[in-house]
């Protein structure tokens, strides 16, 4: 397929305006899953605060697409990411949302194989094991972790390398000045839309709406009462 003609342009700073996606980019189930292999299945992801999973054997489950990811603090106080999914049957490990492990060890609900929480196999109660198996081939599928001045992130790329840092823009601004290490959450609100990802940020990057859906924050926020958007989205035409 031939890429469209602002698909060959270079990026142009938003200064004229450009069509939005095709609406089966908001629909269309091999759209979607291109969406996940792309970004969300590649990227690092923030997912919480450190100081969520404050205590040893604190765990909680995040779901990025189809996949069911642990992330826990270790009995040595190290956060640590793994598929929430055993390696016998591949049945699911940790049913709860959040909470604390009741032991040192994660013991799955099926057959009961046991993993220590540096996801190593440690335990398989069969007492009649196949010839050559051996548990160290057994390991939880483990995700990578990176930390960053209190954010947490997770990257589900099987290789993934190096640091969510790493992968920032540099022209995002300088945060140094910012004490972010310091930050508390004060109040959580947790949403789950049921709409495409791409419509929740293309309407929270853009305040076109804002006048009259968001009166009383337009009235708090004058900026936000004028209307203003990225300008190119402003007269583009909507496609099929
Ligand atoms: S599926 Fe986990 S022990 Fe069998």
């Amino acid at each position: 397929m031939q890429p469209t003609a602002s698909e060959r342009a270079p990026y142009n700073g938003l200064t004229q305006a450009e069509p939005t996606l095709p609406s089966s980019a908001y629909w269309d189930g091999e759209n979607y899953q291109r969406d996940l292999d792309a970004i969300w299945y590649k990227n690092w992801l923030l997912i919480c605060r450190e100081a969520d999973l404050a205590q040893p054997l604190a765990f909680r489950r995040f779901r990025i697409g189809t996949q069911d990811i642990v992330v826990l603090r270790d009995d040595t106080g190290e956060l640590r990411a793994f598929h929430n999914t055993c390696r016998h049957r591949g049945s699911q490990l940790c049913q709860e949302s959040e909470g604390r492990l009741k032991a040192r060890l994660i013991t799955c609900p099926y057959h009961a194989w046991s993993y220590s929480l540096r996801g190593d196999l440690v335990r398989v109660p069969s007492k009649s094991l196949p010839d050559g198996f051996d548990k160290a081939d057994h390991p939880l599928y483990r995700v990578a972790l990176s930390v960053w001045r209190g954010f947490v992130f997770i990257n589900l790329q099987e290789d993934a390398a190096g640091s969510a840092q790493a992968s920032f823009d540099p022209a995002s601004g300088n945060l140094g000045n910012w004490p972010l290490e310091t930050l508390v959450s004060g109040h959580v609100l947790r949403k789950v839309m049921h709409c495409n990802w791409k419509i929740f940020w293309e309407n929270f990057n853009e305040c076109l709406h804002c006048p009259g859906v968001h009166k009383d924050l337009s009235r708090l926020v004058p900026i936000y009462g004028r209307g203003q958007a990225r300008r190119s989205r402003m007269d583009a035409p909507c496609r099929q």
